[in-house]
């Protein structure tokens, strides 16, 4: 009987990669706000990572606590927005627990002034460092989440620390709530609080309606698909590590398939891994297999997610959108409107809202769909390519009246 191996792909949303690809950028800016809050005791501006679903912003999240935690002991307080919760509430939450933990550890009894010169103990460092205790009691805004949040800065600076504050999903936190976060975060930047900041979140987190002054001046990363080169990365090696590793051109086929989606690369690596059961390699055939499997689970899930959830107007832009990517690799927003026979401007709120939403993505003028395979996916589900007849009835009827464009 063959025991099937674990895999070693992780698909799945918050599931961390045993390769984490690509994404050099935001590690290294991470890396340096790191360096800046521990070894010079300033506070760097907030690290703020923008993209689709299943770009890895999750894990993103988690990779840089780690590093803070592994480097230099400080902790993480994370709080993920989930539609119609409380910033503030979880915020509060968050921190009592992260007081909690630092309780537990006894105090260095060194930073008992409101600011303390020490020096940095870490190895081959040698600095001088500031840490700065909160002065709670100091007037701002931001009530709750200051006293909150001010709480941990002083139990960490009791303790030699600080903590990286990790936001999940700020495109659902009310502007109200972030409004008042970046109050208190601002008030934290000149008084050099110890805390690294790092937010992830959908496109439509940049509308500038939304975006306070605080967060317009955090360093922005966008994060996409990976590149060819990533993407192999990410398939060969999980699987090399793993003792089966993959034939060339099986690779090319997985990693072509994939499109580099971070999401669909683990669930190809998966399938892969699973077709291939029994052998000591990954092979053609498996890879064909699995490249099967795959593809029908993300029709049940992802493309269907989002299908069903956008309205009329929004699904008769991606049929339009995806009848020029079949006869084009590039397409600009300007021809889709073209074939809607409006202008681009009559059609922008509903582009819009597939940007923010992450169901499609543009680089430039040019436009594509997030997720590879949806293009075709889209294409089905107009049969008889007419978008009218696919798109009529009732709930179009119904959803037509809140486009911008009545299509
Ligand atoms: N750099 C990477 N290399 C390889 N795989 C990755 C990478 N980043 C993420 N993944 C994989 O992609 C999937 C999605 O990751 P994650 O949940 O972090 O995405 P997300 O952008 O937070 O999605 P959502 O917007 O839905 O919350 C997971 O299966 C994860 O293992
Ligand atoms: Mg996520």
């Amino acid at each position: 009987m063959v025991v099937a191996l674990p895999s070693p792909y992780r698909p799945g949303y918050n599931q961390r990669p045993v390769v984490l690809a690509g994404r050099e950028d935001v590690l290294a800016a991470a890396d340096e706000a790191l360096a800046v809050a521990v070894l010079e005791g300033r506070t760097p501006p907030a690290l703020l990572v923008v993209g689709p679903r299943g770009v890895g912003k999750t894990v993103l999240l988690g990779e840089i606590a780690d590093r803070a935690g592994e480097r230099y002991s400080w902790p993480r307080l994370h709080v993920e927005i989930a539609p119609g919760s409380s910033l503030t509430a979880d915020l509060v939450a968050g921190a009592r627990d992260l007081v909690a933990r630092f309780d537990q550890q006894p105090p260095s009894g060194r930073f008992r002034a409101t600011s303390v010169v020490v020096g940095a103990s870490l190895t081959g460092v040698h600095g001088e460092v500031t840490l700065t205790r909160s002065d709670a009691a100091s007037p701002g805004g931001g009530g709750e989440i200051r006293v909150a949040l001010a709480s941990v800065v002083d139990a960490a600076a009791d303790r030699d620390s600080g903590f990286v504050l990790t936001i999940d999903e700020m495109q659902l936190a009310s502007r109200d709530e972030l409004g008042q976060l970046a109050a208190v975060l601002q008030r934290a930047t000149e008084a050099a609080w110890p805390v690294v900041v790092v937010g992830a979140g959908l496109p439509g987190m940049r509308d500038p309606g939304r975006t306070v002054s605080y967060f317009e001046r955090a360093e922005w990363h966008e994060i996409g698909s990976l590149d060819p080169r990533q993407t192999r990365l990410a398939l060969e090696g999980p699987a090399e590590a793993a003792g089966r590793p993959f034939e060339d051109d099986a690779l090319d086929l997985l990693a072509d398939r994939s499109g580099g989606y971070p999401y669909a690369v683990q669930l190809y690596g998966h399938h892969a891994w699973r077709a291939s059961a029994g052998s000591d390699r990954i092979d053609l055939g498996a890879a064909r297999r699995a490249a099967t499997t795959a593809q029908k689970q993300l029709e049940v899930g992802l493309y269907a997610n989002r299908w069903v959830q956008a309205s009329g107007g929004e699904r008769n832009y991606l049929v339009h959108l995806a009848r020029l990517l079949a006869a084009s690799q590039s397409v600009r927003g300007a021809e889709v409107a073209a074939a809607l026979g409006v202008t681009a401007r009559q059609v922008s709120t509903v582009r819009d809202r597939l940007l923010k939403k992450g169901t499609i993505s543009a680089e430039g003028e040019y436009l594509h769909f997030a997720v590879p395979g949806m293009s075709e996916y889209v294409l089905r589900q107009s049969p008889d390519n007419s978008p009218d007849h696919e798109l009529g009835g009732k709930a179009h009827r119904a959803r037509r009246q809140q486009d911008d464009v009545g299509l």
